[in-house]
Formats: C-alpha cells, structure tokens, sequence
C-alpha cells in the first residue's frame, strides 16, 4: 500500500487527477468507480477543470458508482446517482448512459445486485476505484462485519453513518435512508487500481487502523492491505495518528520519476 500524506486536499486532487488522466488516456474504453461523499468533491473537481480546458478527454469512460440509497427514487436529489451527475459527470463529456449505479429501485434487490455485478464484469472490470472511508471505517456502504469476500448486495447503514450524513438531509438522521446496495469489499478489491481519500481529524483513527491495524471485518477498509495496488492519499490531519508517518513521507519524496502512484 502506498500512502501519501498531502498538504491540502487541493494537492491530493491533483495527484489523483494525474493517476486518472493516465487510466483515461491509456486504455480504449477505460472504467472508473466513483465514489460520493466529500472526500472525492476536490478530484472531481480537479477533472471537471481539465475537461473543460480541453485537456482531458473523459467521452469514452464508463463510471461505476460504489454504492446506493435504497428508498430514493433516481431523480431524489440526494440519490447517488443525483449526486455524481451534479457534482461531476454533467459537467463533463461523459456520457449519462456511461453512469451505472445499482438499481436500488428495484423490487427485486438481490437481482439489481446481480445484474450490476455482471455490469460491472461485462465493462471489463474497474481500470481505477476512489473510495472515501466511514469514521466507522466503513467503505462504500460496508459497514463493520461486512464479509472481506461480499459481493455487491443489500446492507442496513449503522447509526453511526446515518447520523454523519444526516448533514445531506438538513441535518436529519431519520431522513437517511436506513438501506442501500453497495458493491462488496470482494467486489473492491477486484478494481486495478484503489485509490482512498481521506482528509480531517474525524478520520484520524479509521485511517490509523486500515494502513497500520489488522486486517479485519471489523475495519472494512482494512481488506485495502490485500490489495496489490492500493493508493491511500490524505492530509496531515488524517494521517496524524499513524505511526510510520515518517517512512511514508520518505518512501514518497525519494519515489524515482518514472514511478507513478
Ligand atoms: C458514505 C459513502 C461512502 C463514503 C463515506 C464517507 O457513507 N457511502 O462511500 O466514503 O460516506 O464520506 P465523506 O467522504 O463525506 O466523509
């Protein structure tokens, strides 16, 4: 696993762009799975800008989210699917046929978790995951003792990850929806590439347990350690109870040229 520990969100953006724009320009119909919340609103950013300078050309990409609300409709505007449009595909030249999320609309929940697995498998695979991490540790919606070899399907959000994103539902854990389909941790750990962004002192010790803490059910984004190309970028603040602080900054600065993350 690498770790790179940034000054600001605004250059980790910047580092992550970078690793997209290679996925992006380098394969014929590359694959990206996109994450929501608020670590990634600073990459999608970063490549909203370079689309609209004409640097970087996204038409060709199929996105993946990680996971879904189960009881929004599509069109509810703090459904995922709602969220990557506002916040990055529509102001893109990916195309909104090219936005896959599961459908967590469906009547048959276990069958839209199917049908997005072979989705998924039928693109190709993911080229390049962001992921964002729970205080929990969670990532996507696997919440703690989701099994390290689940695959996309159905799973009850804690208190916990309905109360931090109350803050989308004017503040009201209730409105949360209780439910949602998430790609598994086996599902994850199948992309090509992860890349886990994390910044703050609420992350702190999620962060500290995945890099440095056992591998573990109980700390979802722990399976990142069985991944051959996993990618955790963060700021001071997350990193700030991880012990090997000093190694990791090391190994980057000294990283040769053509070493890309
Ligand atoms: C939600 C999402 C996760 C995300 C997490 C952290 O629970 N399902 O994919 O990583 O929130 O969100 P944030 O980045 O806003 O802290």
């Amino acid at each position: 696993m690498e770790i790179v520990i940034v000054d600001s969100s605004e250059d980790g953006a910047v580092i992550v762009a970078d690793a997209i724009g290679r996925v992006v320009s380098s394969g014929v119909s590359p694959t990206l799975g996109l994450a929501t919340g608020g670590s990634p609103l600073g990459v999608y950013r970063e490549l909203i800008a370079r689309s609209r300078a004409g640097t970087l050309r996204l038409a060709d990409t199929t996105c993946f989210l990680l996971d879904e609300y189960v009881g929004l409709a599509q069109d509810h505007p703090e459904s995922y699917r709602s969220f990557i449009r506002r916040e990055f595909t529509d102001h893109t030249d990916i195309a909104d046929e090219a936005v896959h999320g599961p459908d967590a609309t469906a009547a048959d929940l276990s069958g839209a978790a199917e049908r997005y697995e072979a989705a998924i498998r039928g693109a190709g695979g993911i080229d390049l995951q962001l992921l964002g991490i729970g205080s929990d540790g969670h990532i996507g919606f696997n919440e703690p003792s989701s099994s390290l070899g689940s695959r996309t399907r159905l799973k009850t959000l804690t208190e916990e990850t309905r109360r931090a994103n109350a803050r989308f539902f004017d503040g009201d854990a209730d409105a949360v929806p209780r439910y949602a389909l998430t790609q598994g941790i086996g599902t994850i750990l199948e992309a090509r590439h992860l890349v886990l962004l994390a910044s703050g002192p609420a992350k702190a010790e999620a962060v500290a347990a995945a890099i440095e803490g056992p591998l573990t059910a109980s700390l979802p984004a722990s399976a990142l350690q069985l991944h051959p190309h996993a990618t955790v970028v963060i700021d001071g603040t997350a990193a700030s109870l991880l012990e090997r602080t000093d190694y990791y900054r090391a190994t980057y600065d000294a990283k040769p040229e053509w070493q890309e993350i």
